[in-house]
């Protein structure tokens, strides 16, 4: 009988412990969206936005998505922070038009060595920087385009499996 009356009340403290770790987390979310939402409307009032976009050897970006505002010019500096030279693991940003799709203008882009493997024609490529090799970057300006969601990637050949992400006009 002692024994059922201990563990009846661990079960019941454990019980209340449960329920406030679960409303501490949800507590803490809540503020993290909060954050969020204030930071997103500060950054909405600037007419310039800074993003800063890495690039490695392992080939890979340091963002999946990057949000701006559609009245902003964006600043975009993409930086190749490893080693390899520009042949064997070229780095760039590719800001494609959400009417082609990346598998297609990666297609096309293969042809287009003498191009950097970029498409010149602004209904299709928004913005683009240079193909880096690493320790180098190069730095662009341009304005946002209208709402909505596009892909940017990194158009050397085969990169865009890994290298890619959303760009956010909101
Ligand atoms: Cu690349």
């Amino acid at each position: 009988m002692e024994n059922f009356r201990y563990s009846r009340s661990v079960i019941i403290v454990m019980g209340f412990l449960t329920i406030f770790f679960f409303s501490c987390d949800s507590q803490t979310k809540e503020k993290q969206e909060n954050l969020k939402t204030v930071a997103e409307a500060e950054l909405a009032q600037q007419d310039t936005i800074k993003i800063t976009l890495r690039s490695n050897d392992k080939m890979q970006f340091d963002k999946d998505e990057i949000v701006v505002f559609k009245h902003q010019t964006i600043i975009l500096e993409l930086i190749h922070t490893g080693s390899m030279p520009k042949s064997a693991m070229g780095h760039n940003f590719v800001l494609l038009n959400n009417t082609i799709s990346i598998s297609d203008y990666s297609k096309k882009a293969l042809k287009k060595k003498e191009d950097d493997y970029v498409i010149e024609d602004p209904e299709i490529t928004l913005a683009h920087t240079k193909m880096l090799g690493g320790g180098e970057s190069d730095e662009i300006t341009f304005k946002a385009p209208p709402e909505g969601t596009y892909d940017f990637i990194c158009s050397f050949p085969g990169h865009y499996a890994n290298m890619k992400g959303k760009f956010i006009v909101k």
